[in-house]
């Protein structure tokens, strides 16, 4: 895809000059002569590189400057100076661009500046995704791939709420990427040198979740012969992720909006020594919430506290657009992960994938790519393809176990039957016949194996 400029400059000519050479690099770009109207064609158009005139009538460069920086912190702005105006580009790296270019001069030399900036933030990315992949620190918003409106409402969201320090509520069934948007928060924010802490609620006991949570004091409980820091104090200023909110009890959600609104709470068995959390909390939940209100297991004041900064993710089926997008994304890193070269998904398969209904939502996405990857072919995705559509027909027909099976012994009876005339054909060259069938060699293998036609060549009447 080709990265996205946004060009504002009050002069005609040096926007012009600057628009054509970009355009010919194969950038595609916006332009932008009225300052006032800047921020508006940002929000609207989202580019990957902004180029900022300094001095223009009405809103200058740095008044734009910042209103960017306000909305993202990542998005790549290059400043354009006059020659020798160094004190006014000092200003404008502080205020948070990337770098400056003089426009008086050649515009070839803005276009190295941007493809320099463009590459740094690539690095930058990588290293942050080889990093996660370590499990050394979360990713940030870049990471959370889609085109959908949901999903550029969550990134927006993401933004926004990293830069102030409210508790967040992430709700969305699970698979949808909760604890991806998580880490995004914690790693978009002023916290993100800090720990990042992802803590799994359910099936921790009650007693021991507060003292996980809070820590303890020495003699607080039967086995508590050492006083112990909890997570949150250990987590020091850095962000808390509360998985499933719901399943903690009512009386520990109470102690946790305390800390929420007051800042302020103790360990077990040290009542009296009141302890002062720096970290910023998110909590997540894949249940229904309103379900979880009415049955009580969340607390209705801790609700409201968190749900200042909401954020929810639709299902991947409500937002089918972002789904090639997810497939391809995870092809290109499982690949990169086994260093094996990339699978390129048939049409067909796709429209599969768009079509379905993905209950395990994107994780679910993420794992079938894993076996497209693992097995070096799209079988895996015809065989889901297969499977679902049969229960479907299943599900609509009534169809009985018996006649399902029925149908897959015909399916499979006349997929060998031609196998063995492709073959026949072209006189057992398999790469021909799987040519000819439309399907990869690898998978004309596997199925010749299945059908126990490996090793004649089948005669054919
Ligand atoms: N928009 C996205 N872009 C890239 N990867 C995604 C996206 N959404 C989810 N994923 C990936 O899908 C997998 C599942 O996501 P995640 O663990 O964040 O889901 P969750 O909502 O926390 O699920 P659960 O409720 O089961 O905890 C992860 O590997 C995550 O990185
Ligand atoms: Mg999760």
């Amino acid at each position: 895809m080709p990265k996205k400029v946004l060009i504002v400059d009050d002069r005609l000519e040096s926007l012009w000059k600057c628009a054509e050479l970009f355009r010919e690099r194969g950038f595609e770009i916006m332009t932008c002569r009225q300052s006032e109207k800047a921020l508006g064609l940002f929000d609207q158009y989202r580019p990957d590189v902004v180029l900022l005139d300094i001095k223009m009538p009405g809103k200058d460069g740095f008044e734009i400057l910042k209103e960017i920086r306000e909305k993202d912190r990542r998005v790549c702005v290059v400043m354009l100076s006059a020659l020798g105006d160094s004190e006014t580009v000092v200003q404008a790296m502080k205020l948070g661009a990337d770098n400056f270019a003089e426009k008086s001069t050649d515009p070839e030399k803005v276009l190295i500046v941007v493809e320099k900036e463009l590459k740094q933030k690539e690095m930058e990315m990588e290293i942050a995704f080889l990093k996660a992949e370590q499990g050394i620190g979360p990713l940030g918003v870049d990471h959370i791939i889609g085109q959908s409106e949901a999903i550029r409402k969550v990134k927006e969201s993401v933004l926004s709420y990293a830069n102030n320090d409210l508790p967040v509520l992430l709700t969305g069934e699970s698979g949808v990427g909760k604890d991806l948007v998580a880490g995004a928060i914690h790693n978009e924010s002023s916290r993100s040198g800090k720990p990042f802490t992802n803590l799994l609620c359910p099936g921790i006991t009650p007693t021991l979740f507060e003292a996980e949570l809070f820590g303890f004091e020495r003699g607080a409980f039967t086995d508590a012969y050492k006083a112990r820091k909890g997570i949150i104090e250990s987590a020091g200023g850095g962000t808390i992720l509360l998985n499933e909110i719901v399943e903690i009890p009512s009386h520990v959600q109470a102690k946790l909006l305390l800390i929420l609104q007051t800042g302020v709470y103790m360990r077990v068995g040290g009542e009296g020594k009141t302890i002062h959390s720096k970290a910023r909390f998110i909590a997540a939940t894949n249940a229904d919430v309103r379900d979880a209100l009415r049955t009580k297991r969340l607390r209705e004041d801790l609700f409201f506290r968190l749900n200042a900064a909401p954020i929810e993710i639709p299902p991947l089926r409500e937002r089918r657009e972002d789904i090639s997008f997810l497939a391809q994304h995870f092809i290109r890193v499982e690949s990169r992960k086994i260093a094996r070269s990339e699978v390129e998904l048939s049409g067909k398969s796709m429209d599969f994938l768009v079509d379905y209904d993905w209950p395990g939502n994107v994780r679910e996405l993420e794992t079938l790519m894993r076996a497209v990857v693992a097995g070096g072919s799209e079988d895996v995705i015809m065989g889901r393809a297969f499977i679902t559509r049969d229960m479907k027909a299943g599900k609509e027909n009534g169809l009985g176990s018996r006649l399902k099976d029925a149908i897959r012994k015909e399916t499979e009876s006349i997929e060998k039957q031609m196998i063995a005339q492709a073959l026949h054909r072209f006189g057992g060259s398999r790469k021909q016949a799987a040519e000819y069938l439309g399907i990869s060699y690898r998978s004309l293998l596997f199925k010749m194996k299945g059908y126990s036609l490996r090793d004649e060549l089948p005669s054919v009447q």
